[in-house]
């Protein structure tokens, strides 16, 4: 069967996510070069999951917003004049205009074509020279209104009207992530960048630790303790997750003296959740970082890169902005040296004579998202 074919890629990927870890390989090359993947990745995971645009303390005063997409769809997210944060379809109602770019804050929505004008709940209140076009009526026109959620400080919004509520589906991990009370955290960086690869290969490279101590040996590998990465029991639908430890030479990692909320071995450890399909984020006692990704295409993905630091690390510092400044330089080298390796793999993944390779106990999450795709994509 041709190697490309979608039939012998999802095949594949069933066969290998049935297997236990231990005997487990990677997916077939094809899978993150193939056009016809991503057509159904499109469909069937980002038209339908949850996908996270960024933190609910980005958007803090009414009328600040910032922009999104879900699969082709264009949208806006809203801090709605009475505090609620809403999200809409970011297309004009007139001839299709992406109506916001960007972050930022407004009164209103202008669109930048024709001027129609929305107010902050997606309602049309403004459509200049209208008066000619029969029965036209402002007060029937809004924009749509998408699925909404803020869970700990995290807006997940989706198209799907039948996903669960995410108190349900991340109802366990609610209970491990719950003690760093995250939602308090200051965000103080949000970045979009685009790198040449599948989306998929920098997920599965957020999701393992194998690589910190070789591909990271001069930033975060250096004080990661590969043996002391723990994996739950169980296997979970809807995300997973690993924890390990920071030792007491880390610059970042290690729980503030201020910080009350944390006792014994959680004032050292991070937890990392990967909440499927695309939102990765190490949560750490003083600070946490995120990825949220979207495909641009096969070859290249939209990543949204933010950070957030804990608010007792914020209160103690007395040059916040150097501080801030040092730590986005350190994430810069760790997001390269990232960068370097999955920009590679995607470059290995078109070769012909590329072959899958055996899974290691530390790539458990891997084969954790293995098991995701295979169900959202064979059913
Ligand atoms: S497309 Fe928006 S006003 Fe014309
Ligand atoms: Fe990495």
């Amino acid at each position: 069967m041709d190697r490309l074919s979608k039939d012998f890629l999802l095949g594949k990927l069933k066969g290998e996510a049935e297997k236990p870890l231990e005997e487990a390989s990677s997916l077939p090359p094809g899978i993150y070069t193939s056009e016809e993947i991503l057509n159904l990745e499109q469909r069937q995971i980002f038209a339908k999951g949850w996908l996270c645009p960024g933190l609910a303390a980005d958007i803090p005063k009414p009328g600040d917003y910032l922009t999104y997409s879900i699969a082709e769809q264009p949208v806006f997210v809203m801090r709605c004049t009475d505090g609620e944060i809403r999200t809409f379809s970011n297309v004009c109602r007139h001839r299709m205009m992406q109506l916001l770019e960007g972050r930022g804050s407004c009164k209103q929505v202008v669109c930048p074509y024709h001027a129609w004008t929305y107010n902050r709940e997606g309602q049309l209140i403004g459509a200049p020279d209208m008066k000619r076009s029969k029965g036209f009526d402002k007060k029937d026109i809004k924009l749509p209104e998408i699925r909404t959620e803020i869970w700990h400080g995290w807006i997940y919004i989706t198209l799907n009207d039948d996903a669960l509520l995410l108190e349900q589906s991340l109802s366990e991990l609610d209970k491990l992530v719950s003690r760093y009370k995250m939602a308090g955290y200051i965000p103080v960086a949000q970045q979009n960048h685009v790198w040449d690869t599948n989306w998929k290969l920098l997920t599965e490279n957020f999701m393992e630790g194998y690589h910190l101590p070789v591909a990271h040996r001069n930033t975060v590998g250096a004080w990661f303790p590969t043996e002391a990465t723990i994996f739950p029991d169980e296997t979970f639908e809807t995300f997973t997750y690993q924890t390990f430890e920071k030792t007491g030479d880390a610059v970042y990692g290690r729980a503030h003296d201020d910080n009350q909320v944390l006792e014994g071995k959680w004032r050292h450890t991070s937890v990392m959740p990967s909440v499927f399909p695309c939102h990765m984020y190490v949560l750490a006692p003083d600070h946490f970082w995120y990825l949220s990704l979207r495909p641009r295409g096969v070859g290249q993905v939209d990543i949204r890169f933010g950070l957030a630091l804990a608010p007792e690390v914020m209160a103690a510092l007395d040059d916040k902005d150097k501080f801030i400044e040092e730590t986005l330089d350190f994430f810069d080298i760790v997001n390269s040296e990232d960068r370097t390796v999955v920009e590679g793999i995607y470059r290995g993944a078109k070769g012909p004579l590329t072959e899958p390779g055996r899974l290691c106990w530390l790539e458990r999450e891997v084969h954790d998202f293995m098991r995701y795709l295979s169900q959202a994509l064979n059913g």
